[in-house]
C-alpha cells in the first residue's frame, strides 16, 4: 500500500513538473527584452559631414527589417534640431517601417555651425545638394516644416528631378517662387499643416497648391508645428504617403 500511495504520488509530482515545463515553455520569453529587440531601432549616430570648412550635423536611422525604396531627409524649423525628430520617435518609428532616415542640423542650429553659403538662396539650394550626394540618398523624400522652407524650396524648384517625395510642413519661403515654377514639379506631395496655423500655414498653401501632384491633410486642433502637436496623426499620414509613393 505504501509503495501505492508512493507511486500515485510521484506520479502526480511528475504531471505537476510536466505542467510547469509546459507552461513554461508555452510561454513567450522575458518581455522587456523580446520587446526592446523588436522595438528599438538601432537608434540614431550623430555624425560629422564635412562640406568645405564647416561640418553638418546629422542623426541617421537605418532600415530595421526589410529596407524600402524610399529615404527620408528630415529638415527643422526655428525652434528645434535633428533632435527633434529623435525626441518625437519619427527617426525610430522610420526605421522600424523599413526606412532609412536622416534628420540634419541646418547651419546655425544643434552642433552645426552657421555657415556663410547659406545666407544665399543658391548657397542653401546647393548645400542640400552635397548632403544628398555625400550621404549618398537615393528616392529622397524631403520632409521641410517652417523655416528650413529657405533650403528646400529653392531645392525643389531647381532639383525636383531628384526628390521622390516632398513633404512640407508650412514652409516659409514659398513667395519667391511663381506659380509657374511650381506647376512645373511633378514631385508627389504630401502639404501638412495645423489647422490652428493661421498665417504661415494659410499663405504657404496658397502657393503649394500649384505643385500639380499633391494631397494635403489638415492636422485638427494643432498648430504652426502641428508634427509636434499631433505626432500620432503626423506619423499616421507620413507612413500612408511613403507607402503610396511608386
Ligand atoms: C548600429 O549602427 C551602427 C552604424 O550604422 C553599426 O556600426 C552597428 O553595427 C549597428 N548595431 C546594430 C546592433 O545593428
Ligand atoms: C526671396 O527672394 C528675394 C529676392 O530675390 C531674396 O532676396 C530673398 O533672399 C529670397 N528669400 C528666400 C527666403 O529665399
Ligand atoms: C502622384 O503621386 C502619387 C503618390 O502620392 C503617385 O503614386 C502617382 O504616380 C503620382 N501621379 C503622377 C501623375 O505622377
Amino acid at each position: 500500500v505504501v509503495t501505492a500511495m508512493s507511486r500515485y504520488q510521484a506520479a502526480l509530482l511528475g504531471l505537476g513538473l510536466l505542467f510547469l515545463l509546459l507552461l513554461y515553455v508555452g510561454l513567450p520569453g522575458p518581455p522587456e527584452q523580446t520587446s526592446r529587440l523588436c522595438r528599438d531601432p538601432n537608434v540614431t549616430v550623430l555624425a560629422g559631414l564635412t562640406r568645405g570648412s564647416s561640418p553638418i550635423f546629422y542623426r541617421e536611422v537605418l532600415p530595421l527589417h526589410q529596407p524600402r525604396r524610399a529615404e527620408v531627409l528630415l529638415l527643422h524649423g526655428k525652434a528645434f534640431n535633428s533632435h527633434t525628430w529623435e525626441q518625437l520617435g519619427t527617426l525610430q518609428l522610420l526605421s522600424r517601417e523599413g526606412y532609412r532616415a536622416v534628420a540634419l542640423d541646418l547651419p546655425g542650429f544643434g552642433n552645426s555651425a552657421p555657415a556663410k553659403e547659406a545666407s544665399t538662396e543658391a548657397g542653401r539650394a546647393e548645400l542640400l545638394q552635397q548632403v544628398l550626394q555625400e550621404l549618398q540618398m537615393k528616392n529622397v523624400v524631403l520632409v521641410s516644416p517652417s523655416l528650413s522652407g529657405r533650403y528646400a524650396l529653392p531645392f525643389l524648384i531647381q532639383g525636383h528631378q531628384q526628390l521622390h517625395g516632398f513633404v512640407p510642413i508650412a514652409p516659409t519661403s514659398t513667395q519667391n517662387y511663381t506659380q509657374k515654377q511650381f506647376g512645373a514639379v511633378k514631385t508627389p506631395t504630401l502639404i501638412v499643416f495645423g489647422e490652428l496655423d493661421r498665417v504661415l500655414a494659410q499663405e504657404s498653401l496658397r502657393q503649394l497648391r500649384h505643385l500639380p501632384n499633391h494631397s494635403v491633410v489638415k492636422l485638427h486642433n494643432a498648430g504652426h508645428a502641428c508634427y509636434l502637436h499631433k505626432p500620432r496623426d503626423f506619423h499616421l499620414a507620413l507612413l500612408a504617403f511613403l507607402d503610396r509613393l511608386p
